[in-house]
């Protein structure tokens, strides 16, 4: 029977400016998977680490992601999913995006590759949509694909790999409290003034322009967001002054990872990075919320094999 062992990764998405269309992906944080073929002809989702999460297929993201790319296959090979999560659900990071991009990813190892990391995208959605009630792509792109992605348009879907700074490194702070990517989409108003959009298209095209030239500066100055973090910065503690706090010790740009509760900055070089993640342990740890911090660099390639 076969089996594939893989690390599927955290990702940040928005990006400020690029709400649902934008995200990148990181390195040392993410869940542990392994998939194995069975033979009972059904996904079976037989052992969850480390968080309290649906075992049935039906209602776990793993389990409907996969069965999205076997339905497509018309085959009834049946896999057995084990996850380790690493990474908390409703922290902001990509939880369930890891868990639904590495679901397919193996599935399709385990089959032959006869899907390219792009078309395992549509799959992967589908365990965001049971997640959220929206099917976005910002965090299993770049979970599949690595490095940055920029999802073009949804109807019909098409998404775009975007260049890697190499010094870019990104500080990740999770106050764990929950927040659900449905409550923090359903704050949000559904309109938009063209004066904001007008200022959000135009920092989107600034980013993807300094990401192609390499433009640290100029890639700071673009993460902005007019429009979602007014709403949503409200529901993470201290949010102005961490943000603040990141610029202060160097950081080119600070903002909401995905839905939230977790908060990113971008840096350039360790040394940088290394500065803010310690003045941000500094200033939470005199306050009474738990948290986490993690300091990565942006991971090219996503899932990896690991046997
Ligand atoms: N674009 C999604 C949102 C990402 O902000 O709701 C969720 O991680």
């Amino acid at each position: 029977m076969g089996q594939i062992k893989i690390f599927s990764p955290a990702t940040v998405a928005n990006l400020s400016c690029g709400f649902d269309v934008l995200g990148c992906c990181l390195d040392n944080v993410g869940d542990i998977m392994t998939i194995r073929e069975n033979d009972v002809q059904e996904i079976r989702i037989t052992k969850i680490i480390g968080q309290n999460l649906p075992m049935e297929t039906g209602k776990n993201v793993a389990g409907v992601a996969a069965k999205s790319i076997l339905s497509t296959l018309k085959s009834s090979q049946g896999f057995d999913i084990e996850i380790e999560k690493k990474i908390k659900a409703g922290s902001g990071i990509g939880s369930s995006a890891a868990s639904a991009a590495g679901a397919v990813f193996a599935v399709n190892k385990l089959m032959g590759d006869p899907f390219t990391a792009s078309q395992l995208i549509p799959f992967a959605m589908e365990g965001e949509k049971l997640a959220s009630g929206n099917a976005h792509a910002d965090n299993v792109a770049p979970a599949l694909l690595g490095g940055f992605s920029l999802v073009k348009s949804y109807e019909p879907l098409e998404v775009i790999s975007l260049p890697t700074p190499e010094e870019l490194r990104v500080v990740v702070l999770h106050p764990l409290i929950e927040i659900k990517t449905r409550d923090s989409r359903s704050i949000l108003r559904q309109s938009v003034s063209l004066e904001k959009a007008i200022k959000q298209w135009g920092n989107l095209g600034a980013l993807i322009s300094a990401l192609y030239t390499r433009d640290y500066e100029l890639f700071g100055r673009s993460l902005q967001d007019e429009i979602v973090e007014p709403v949503r910065s409200i529901l993470i503690p201290y949010f102005d002054e961490l943000k603040k706090i990141a610029a202060e010790n160097g950081a080119l740009g600070f903002g909401i990872s995905g839905s939230g509760p977790s908060v990113y900055a971008m840096c350039r070089g360790d040394e940088v990075a290394e500065k803010v993640k310690s003045s941000i342990k500094e200033f939470y740890k005199s306050k009474a919320i738990d948290f986490e911090l993690h300091l990565s660099e942006i991971n090219p390639h996503g899932i990896k094999i690991l046997s």
